[in-house]
């Protein structure tokens, strides 16, 4: 049991008070975790599947991710990506040696993520006609602007924030044809979830990828690929 000194209920009246309603209605107070469970302010216990939104690979509370973290809290807090540190290079080693890529760009979030790589697909083409990104129905990048306005569900658009960034073109997920067709002189990238999440896990097939490849090179396309929520080895393999 946890030793808890406010309910649940209490909690949220608190916070209804102080906290903005961007999440809806709140009932629960999370306030421990131990590997795949939670407890909350009450004391009841529940096994986590949701995991901070599939994010917490490794559980709640590993000995090894709290010393590392310990450890880090106690050297260095913060200091800037002005200035170099080991254990960042370290980690974009890791990622290098165990992906696909050269090089690594690290981001505070998902969204953060998806900014760079449109900003980064933009530059790609020193032509400025060509800003388009093709993305998919159902598809779901984040909530900064533009990747909202990259994020192909209306229920996400339709909530006041017009305009939306323009450049963003959406096409069926899986459809082939359908990519082809949509591009143009305009367009500078592809951005796809190679698993579908948030609309429900609906995985690209391995020709749809392999198609989106071949396209991309053909017409000197970038092709993002945003695991926001299968990637770093949630799908069993890392970028798999
Ligand atoms: C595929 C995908 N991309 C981007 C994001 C946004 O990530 P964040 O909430 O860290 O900004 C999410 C979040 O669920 C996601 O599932």
């Amino acid at each position: 049991m946890i030793n808890a000194t406010l309910t649940n209920a209490e909690l949220a009246a608190r916070a209804t008070k102080v906290l903005m309603n961007t999440y809806g209605e709140r009932k629960l107070a999370v306030v421990r975790g131990q590997g795949i469970f939670v407890w909350d302010a009450d004391g009841r216990r529940y096994l986590d599947f949701l995991s901070g939104i599939a994010v917490n690979n490794l559980g709640h509370c590993h000995p090894a991710v709290v010393a590392a973290l310990k450890e880090q809290a106690e050297t260095l807090i913060h200091a800037s990506n002005f200035y170099l540190m080991e254990p960042q290079i370290r980690l974009a080693e890791l990622l290098v040696e165990r992906s696909f890529a050269d090089k690594v760009f690290f981001a505070n979030s998902g969204a953060e993520a998806n900014e760079g790589a449109i900003k980064l697909a933009r530059r790609w083409s020193p032509d400025p006609a060509r800003h388009e990104i093709i993305c998919f129905e159902n598809s779901f990048h984040g909530r900064t602007l533009a990747a909202l306005s990259a994020t192909g569900q209306k229920k996400y658009h339709q909530q006041g924030y017009d305009p939306l960034v323009p450049g963003f073109v959406h096409v069926p997920f899986n459809d082939l044809d359908a990519v082809a067709k949509a591009i143009t002189p305009r367009t500078c990238g592809i951005l796809v979830e190679p698993i579908q999440g948030e609309s429900g896990v609906r995985p690209a097939t391995r020709e749809f990828l392999a198609g989106l490849r071949e396209l991309a090179d053909r017409h000197d396309l970038v092709l993002i690929y945003d695991e926001g929520s299968a990637g770093m080895g949630r799908t069993g393999w890392p970028f798999v």
